[in-house]
């Protein structure tokens, strides 16, 4: 294998490698949304879902979901418990996200938004609870005041539970009003109150990503537009999102998902602060009028579209724009004074035909217009070749649109053999985002499409192919990111958590040997003259990084059999005395990661000795290499 260093190439994006974010698999509610409590404002169409009354044989107290939608459209219902006698006992519980992951010695905040004018001695009585129901963590507050008012406490709990509840006992007489019940964890990412679970955000921060696209998906969509994504419905305070029923919301029949809303706690704005947390930059992506083809065909007409332009149009003034304009004058007053410095957007997620074109060009006009400087994304349509993205391509082209949003779920077989899918694409046209991309097993006994090591190999030796192309593909990401084990609609997935643990799986894996090994200029490896992307089961990719003066090297074996390869360094004076090399390899193909086995599959370090100007790569069978060494 000749590497040949002395010939730089095509410019790398230092944020080529990101995350794609949607909330699918409860990736949101129930998951990196730290709030414990399901249904806090009793909002789901079912207002009592999630909770259950509590309450002694023969008790006159009682319950009634209120609606105020007249008066309040986006926090309509809240819950009125009306108590006649002191010993009528009356509680509320709540059920969690497939229960609440609650963690011995920590801190648990709770909050309510109560009214407690029309009671007498109103207090509530909080009670942690685990699986078997034993007290795990408690608390009382009592309430005063004669109208709304917003309540805390913070208590501790004495174990851990990965299924607790919580009993909201309701304690006085006369009759009380609450709404936003509330528990969050104290400790949370930066320990933002109301913020996002620690241990998901570290698993997304230590990839370092160089972008995080967001919110989706077809979640951008919504199966009709009225379920669409709408950004400026997630931003300001969290009370006043409002709620909707969530796309994936019982999609597939292999899991039951019927509780599945967006509360919107995790909005635009903590999407914007996220990514500035983790060094990413934002790339959202809006509804372009359609709502999702795979289910209906409702789209808003031409003559109707402005709405959704504007929305486009004023989310750049949200993220980016002076304090004194209307909408930067909102992420100021959230807290983010300084501009988010959005520079990319997308238009539609997996939109097809000649209606998507139709609205694109709408949205391309008045974006350009007013915001020249902003690049675009556009979706090719969730085929990666046939007809109808044959059809986007080339309109798409002849459009000079900027970016290309190409998808593709396939099977590790076909990503094996498109390794070398970009070497043949137009230099001139527009640039490719490999914006939704995962390698399916086949399907096994329990049903799951596992992230196992012959998916995440497959990725990697194709990730060679955009690495060595990347003058064409300037971006990159992973989909989805995030399942919950007991709550998921789509596998394979990035990372798989439950109330308590969270593991990264090979293909994650794979994803950080990535991000964390950018070069900043690609260099041709060879192998008999040719690109390395299939011959002899090897794929392979190059790059110098000309900020820290490294030689990278990243080579794939999937066959079965273990490989040696000497690498030639054309135009290194000279090699260091030992190399060390990152390895990530397992003999078994259909090995995972799992709660139990976290780092079953996860990255070695290994030493090469390099003789004379060789260095000697012995390859095992099934094994992906990261080969890191000053020039
Ligand atoms: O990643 C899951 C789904 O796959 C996305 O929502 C959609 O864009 C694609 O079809």
């Amino acid at each position: 294998i000749v590497v040949q260093v002395h010939k730089p190439q095509a410019v790398i994006q230092p944020n080529m490698w990101g995350v794609f974010f949607e909330d699918i698999n409860l990736a949101a509610d129930g998951g990196l949304y730290a709030e414990l409590v399901k249904n806090r404002s009793f909002e789901f169409n079912a207002p009592m879902m999630g909770w259950k009354e509590l309450k002694k044989e023969g008790s006159s107290a009682a319950s009634l979901v209120v609606n105020r939608s007249a008066v309040d459209d986006n926090n309509p219902r809240f819950i009125r418990v009306k108590i006649n006698d002191e010993k009528d006992a009356y509680g509320l519980q709540n059920e969690g996200f497939r229960g609440m992951g609650i963690h011995q010695g920590e801190q648990y905040n709770f909050s309510v938004w109560a009214n407690a004018s029309a009671g007498k001695n109103m207090r509530l009585r909080l009670e942690l609870i685990n699986e078997q129901g034993k007290e795990i963590g408690n608390a009382s507050l009592s309430l005063d005041g004669n109208k709304w008012k917003k309540y805390a406490v913070s208590f501790p709990s004495n174990a851990t539970a990965e299924k607790a509840k919580l009993n909201v006992w309701i304690e006085g007489t006369g009759t009380l009003d609450l709404d936003m019940i509330s528990l969050f964890p104290q400790h949370t990412w930066k320990e933002r109150p109301g913020g996002l679970r620690a241990d998901l955000v570290q698993l997304l921060a230590d990839l370092k990503p160089g972008f995080i696209r967001f919110p989706g998906g077809c979640i951008v969509e919504g199966k009709e537009l009225v379920n669409r994504y709408q950004w400026k419905k997630t931003v300001g305070n969290v009370e006043d999102r409002k709620l909707i029923i969530n796309r994936w919301n019982n999609e597939f029949a292999h899991r039951s998902t019927p509780d599945y809303f967006q509360s919107f706690g995790l909005g635009f704005f903590e999407y914007f602060q996220l990514a500035e947390d983790i060094g990413a930059r934002p790339l959202p992506i809006l509804n372009c009028g359609m709502a999702c083809q795979f289910n209906s065909a409702e789209v808003v007409a031409v003559e109707e579209i402005d709405p959704y332009i504007q929305d486009a149009l004023d989310l750049i003034e949200f993220a980016n724009g002076g304090t004194e304009s209307k909408w930067g004058k909102l992420r100021a007053d959230m807290g983010h004074p300084a501009p988010f410095n959005l520079q990319m957007m997308g238009v539609g997620n997996e939109q097809w035909g000649s209606q998507y074109v139709e609205r694109y060009k709408l949205f391309a006009k008045a974006i350009k217009q007013k915001y020249p400087s902003i690049q675009l994304v556009n979706s090719v349509g969730p085929f990666p070749d046939g007809d109808l993205f044959n059809f986007l391509n080339d309109t798409l082209r002849s459009l000079h649109a900027d970016i290309l949003d190409e998808h593709y779920y396939r099977s590790p077989e076909w990503f094996l053999q498109q390794a070398k899918r970009y070497d043949s694409y137009d230099r001139n046209g527009p640039s490719i985002f490999a914006g939704e991309y995962a390698a399916h097993t086949k399907l096994t006994d329990e049903a799951i499409k596992k992230n196992n090591w012959q998916s995440a190999l497959a990725e990697a030796a194709f990730m060679t192919g955009l690495e060595r192309n990347a003058d064409v593909v300037k971006m990159a990401s992973y989909a989805p990111l995030f399942a919950h084990a007991e709550g998921w609609q789509w596998a394979p997935d990035l990372i798989w958590f439950n109330n308590l643990k969270s593991y990264g799986t090979p293909d994650y894996y794979v994803q950080k040997l990535y991000t964390n090994n950018v070069g900043t200029r690609v260099v041709p490896a060879l192998m008999n003259n040719a690109v390395i992307g299939g011959a002899d089961s090897l794929y392979a990719s190059a790059s110098i990084n000309e900020n820290s003066h490294e030689l990278i090297i990243k080579i794939a074996n999937v066959s079965a059999v273990k490989k040696t390869k000497n690498i030639v360094a054309d135009g290194l004076k000279k090699l260091p005395k030992e190399i060390s090399v990152t390895m990530l390899a397992s003999d078994n193909v259909a090995g995972v990661n799992s709660f139990d086995q976290p780092e079953n599959i996860k990255p070695a370090q290994v030493t090469v000795v390099p003789s004379k100007n060789l260095i000697p790569l012995k390859m095992k069978p099934y094994s992906f290499y990261v080969l890191r060494m000053k020039m």
